[in-house]
């Protein structure tokens, strides 16, 4: 089965908005968690005049990533997770790691790196002045999938 983007037989409904907060709020705030249809923990963030929406446990074990820093690296603004320090960029979720470019040379020099998409990002919409989130339903794995479940769930509901 080839993914199309549009297909006669199959209803192709419009993607669900889920409201998540007034715009002012989250701005005051600056970051926002919400369980969304009753299935997915998600984080929605304001950095830089921009909103931003993904999971909200880190794919590499699951740390709180509502209580990161956001920083820059290589260009890209990232949020940096407090357990380990692995930095996600805000618009992709891609996971950005240092590698050194020749360990034999000194003094070493190193280059920024992408692992790839290794946390889900939702899409934030904004509709006067209320924020809503619509799920990225893609079926690619994706790591971060993996803190979704109700034993994270609890534990983060229950501290
Ligand atoms: Fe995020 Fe380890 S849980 S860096």
């Amino acid at each position: 089965s080839s993914p199309s983007s549009s297909s006669s037989s199959s209803s192709s409904s419009p993607p669900t908005l889920h409201f998540i907060g007034m715009k002012e709020d989250i701005v005051r705030a600056r970051r926002v968690t919400k369980l969304v249809n009753g299935c997915r923990d998600v984080l929605v963030l304001y950095h830089q005049g921009q909103l931003y929406g993904m999971d909200m446990r880190c794919y590499h074990s699951g740390g709180a990533l509502q209580d990161g820093d956001i920083e820059e690296f290589n260009g890209r603004l990232c949020i940096v997770c407090p357990w380990h320090k692995y930095k996600i960029t805000l618009a992709e979720g891609e996971g950005l790691y240092q590698a050194v470019e020749n360990p034999t040379v000194r003094p070493l020099r190193t280059r920024w790196c992408s692992k790839g998409v290794k946390q889900r990002i939702h899409k934030v919409t904004e509709i006067n002045g209320e924020v809503f989130i619509t799920l990225n339903d893609s079926s690619e794995p994706t790591e971060s999938d993996v803190y979704q479940t109700e034993k994270y769930r609890t534990v983060s509901v229950n501290v």
